[in-house]
């Protein structure tokens, strides 16, 4: 299984990458936005660092603005993945860009339905979003299941990313489906190191050394 990390904010992507839990990058507009730099700029940045898939998305909602700005993005290093909205324009899109040999990640994802027009139109990545479905009292998992079932199916090459991810069972959960990658927010992949049983019995090591005769 592999894991993404969700965030545009370098200090969080080196220090995961020191870990050695990251695969590839997810952004978005927001999470661009709240670093408070340019685009261009940072996800630059974020290739130089990880040698990964790197998804930075579109803002055009129409088909040739979309075509456009991917070509830009395309251009700025190999391992960029072009992350395109699941909408009629974004499926055109996605149909074309895997024509001409780019990588792209259909995002917001909230149907397995959507799911299966990604994977027809050729997408390289397809992202679930389970946080937000949880959030409005449905199943984020199933959908994930779902998908993954479909594309098992029909031998579909699109691979799954189980993105707003909110806590650490979303990234048990995707493991144990069987998902391709889980895309984690720093403050999720932390916790995922941690547990108190280790804290209590790493503690009580250190406290029997010191008594301890040396
Ligand atoms: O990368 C997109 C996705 O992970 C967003 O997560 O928490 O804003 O729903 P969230």
């Amino acid at each position: 299984m592999k894991f993404f990390i969700d965030t545009a904010n370098i200090a969080e992507i080196t220090d995961a990458y020191a870990m050695g839990m990251v695969d590839g990058v997810t952004t978005n507009p927001s999470l661009i936005a709240k670093e408070g730099r340019g685009f261009q700029d940072i996800i630059k940045e974020i290739c130089e660092i990880v040698d990964g898939p790197i998804s930075a998305e579109v803002i055009s909602t129409d088909y040739d603005g979309m075509i456009q700005e991917a070509g830009k993005l395309a251009k700025i290093h190999d391992n960029i993945v072009v992350k395109i909205p699941m909408t009629i324009d974004g499926i055109k899109a996605t149909k074309t860009l895997t024509e001409e040999g780019i990588k792209t990640n259909v995002t917001l994802v909230f149907s397995p339905l959507q799911a299966l027009m990604a994977a027809k139109a050729g997408a390289t990545f397809v992202s679930p979003f389970v946080g937000r479905i949880d959030d409005i009292s449905s199943d984020g998992m199933l959908l994930v299941e779902q998908i993954v079932e479909i594309y098992g199916n029909y031998a579909f090459d699109t691979q799954v990313i189980v993105a707003s991810v909110r806590n650490p069972l979303h990234v048990l959960d995707a493991a144990l489906i069987g998902a391709d990658i889980a895309t984690i927010p720093y403050s999720v992949l932390s916790r995922l190191a941690s547990h108190p049983l280790t804290d209590k019995g790493l503690k009580a090591f250190l406290d029997d050394w010191k008594k301890a005769e040396k």
